[in-house]
């Protein structure tokens, strides 16, 4: 089968040593502060009303969104310099992408919900932070690519998650994209994430950055496809079916009492009872970059959208639990 490999990868789990604390206490220490599962769906944008999105609505899916108002409070406490978001829309067929565009901005619209997102975006992109997780990347065996193209319209995975944590976007970003390797094939495994998570960790403490990562994945994801009339009407939101929701509740029931471990482990039976997004690798390039600390996650809040299963979930490593 064709591989996204230029040499044998090294194992995603080699142990990093902590960041060290350096420079004066006025400066934040260094390493990844925190990590989360946020979703993208382009109707809790839609429901938030910003003034970057066109179209208007009259609310909806608001537990989730609260889940995102306590993650925005929680990121304001952590101070990040960088948040880097792996997102599964934007799809890269050979290898890894790396947004290397300083200022990308354009109009983003979602395909099939193109009457809930036409997103203005206008970003700045952490290049150095992102020219070293690639070179990072490919050191590690991947193939890797910086995207130098400021034309290219980001994904609305990659907004939707940035958007939700950070709506004012005066925090740098880096964005990775997904390689679609695991759609075609099925020995194709998400260990490569693993590879991607540890060279991205690297990355961060090489630059010295304070980061913030967000892994923009849905968990089950069969979903309706027919729309109500009014797409906010709550009484139509429920899971696609009982065995999703159950499914989804065992990943969240390993998340809540950890390791980290325990729920990568659990991921591949989760893909295949639920066609869960995670596929796509986010949440296992998430977990690998905070090099699997033996904690548990903060469920932040668990709703449908069309069906497919989403939640905010927190993990914070113990070196940066007293922020
Ligand atoms: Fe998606």
């Amino acid at each position: 089968m064709a591989r996204v490999f230029q040499l044998p990868v090294t194992t995603g789990r080699t142990a990093i040593a902590a960041p060290a604390v350096v420079g004066s206490t006025d400066r934040p220490r260094p390493g990844i502060a925190a990590g989360y599962l946020a979703p993208h769906p382009p109707h809790l944008i839609y429901a938030e009303n910003p003034p970057q999105n066109e179209p208007r609505s009259t609310g909806g899916w608001e537990v989730l969104r609260w889940a995102y108002a306590e993650l925005r409070r929680r990121l304001t406490r952590l101070r990040p310099d960088v948040l880097v978001v792996h997102a599964p829309h934007w799809i890269t067929m050979v290898g890894h992408h790396v947004n290397c565009v300083p200022n990308p901005r354009g109009v983003s619209v979602e395909p099939i919900f193109p009457h809930l997102f036409r997103y203005h975006y206008n970003m700045t992109t952490d290049v150095e932070l992102a020219e070293t997780i690639a070179d990072c990347a490919a050191e590690a065996g991947l193939v890797t690519s910086k995207l130098r193209e400021p034309g290219v319209r980001v994904d609305y995975a990659t907004i939707g998650a940035l958007h939700l944590a950070n709506p004012s976007w005066d925090i740098p970003v880096v964005s990775l994209s997904a390689n679609n390797n695991p759609y075609f094939y099925a020995e194709a495994a998400l260990d490569e994430m693993e590879v991607l998570g540890a060279a991205t960790r690297r990355a961060i403490e090489t630059t010295g950055r304070r980061a913030v990562l967000l892994a923009s994945n849905s968990l089950s994801h069969l979903h309706w496809d027919v729309e109500a009339d009014l797409p906010e009407d709550m009484s139509r939101e429920h899971p696609f079916s009982h065995h999703q929701y159950q499914w989804d509740i065992r990943l969240l029931d390993l998340v809540r009492t950890g390791p980290t471990r325990a729920v990568a482990d659990f991921v591949p039976q989760h893909i295949a009872q639920t066609a869960s997004e995670t596929k796509a690798g986010s949440l296992t390039w998430l977990l690998a970059a905070l090099d699997w600390p033996a904690i548990p996650g903060d469920v932040l809040g668990y709703g449908t959208i069309i069906g497919t299963g989403n939640a905010v979930v927190e993990w914070v490593p113990e070196e940066f639990s007293d922020v």
